[in-house]
Parts: structure tokens; C-alpha cells; sequence
């Protein structure tokens, strides 16, 4: 397993459309080991294909309390969305911003899992935003597209700045 570097917004790579994984193999669930190690080190919740800079549809999630649930989605389809709720999000591409963001509160999602079986899930609360937010990255879309052009310019200059400091050697 290895951690993976996390590319961090506005790095364009994160805009990239991810590619349909066409068979669940040993690279691909090595990707979703990687990925998994790579969140709960981190720490988050989530990650995506997408923010690993491989262009794959796969993400992983954990919302459970004693990190023990993983969750791998492989080429996930929401087929399914119904209410909506709003709940302060994160992303470990947007290191350090917490906004309020609108999505559905209950969804059902279509995927491979890492075996390459397909199942479904049905999710809601932080579950379902998880899942929804993750997806996401993997059309190149970032919370903070939900977000005013204000809120999301000032979050983009501010990370461009600790982007500058951090290639001038300032980690
Ligand atoms: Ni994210």
C-alpha cells in the first residue's frame, strides 16, 4: 500500500472528466487500497480517483465513527435522489474551508465493488453527502462550484498563495 499525494485546488488536473474503469483488476484494487490508506491518513471521509490524479471511476468512503466501514465504488451510478439537506462539507483538495452545501438527503447508488461484484446502496445523512461529493470529483466538480463565485474566488486565492509558499520550499 502507499499514500498517495493529493492534488489540491485550483489545480486543473482536478477538472479532468474520469475514464470508466472496464474490469475491477489487481491494479484497480490496488488503487482502492491506496485510496483508503490515503483518506484515513489524511484524515477524511472520502476520496476520489480524481484527487490522487489517476482518472479512474473509483472512489472510497467512511463515514462510520470507528473508521471500520469502508466503502469502494467503482464506476458509481446515482440512480436514485430524493430530499435534500444542507451540511457543512470539507475536501481534502480544498485543505482548511468548511461551507454549507445543498444535495439530496437520501440516494441509492449503482456500483462495482472491489471484488467487481455490482451491488447497490442506499444512503442518507453524511452518508449519502459523502457519496455525492465523491462522485463529483469524478466529472471534475469540486463543493466549491456549489459555492457564490465571492465565496469561491477568495478560497482560490488564498490556496494559490499556500500553493506559491509551499513550491518555494515553506512546507
Ligand atoms: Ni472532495
Amino acid at each position: 500500500m502507499a499514500l498517495l499525494p493529493i492534488l489540491h485546488y485550483p489545480d486543473p488536473r482536478l477538472r479532468t472528466h474520469a475514464e470508466p474503469v472496464a474490469t475491477v483488476d489487481a491494479p484497480v484494487r490496488q488503487l482502492i487500497d491506496d485510496l483508503l490508506e490515503t483518506m484515513y491518513a489524511a484524515p477524511g471521509i472520502g476520496l476520489s480517483a480524481t484527487q490522487v490524479n489517476v482518472h479512474k471511476r473509483v472512489i472510497v468512503v467512511d463515514t462510520s465513527e470507528q473508521r471500520n466501514e469502508p466503502h469502494a465504488f467503482v464506476n458509481p451510478v446515482i440512480e436514485r435522489a430524493d430530499g435534500f439537506q444542507e451540511r457543512e462539507e470539507g475536501c481534502l483538495s480544498v485543505p482548511g474551508f468548511f461551507e454549507t452545501v445543498k444535495r439530496a438527503d437520501h440516494i441509492r447508488v449503482a456500483a462495482l465493488g472491489r471484488d467487481g461484484r455490482p451491488f447497490e446502496l442506499e444512503a442518507e445523512g453524511l452518508l449519502a453527502v459523502c457519496i455525492q461529493h465523491e462522485r463529483d470529483h469524478l466529472d471534475g466538480k469540486l463543493f466549491v462550484d456549489y459555492l457564490s463565485r465571492l465565496k469561491r474566488q477568495r478560497i482560490k486565492s488564498k490556496l494559490k498563495k499556500q500553493g506559491a509558499a509551499r513550491s518555494n520550499g515553506q512546507r
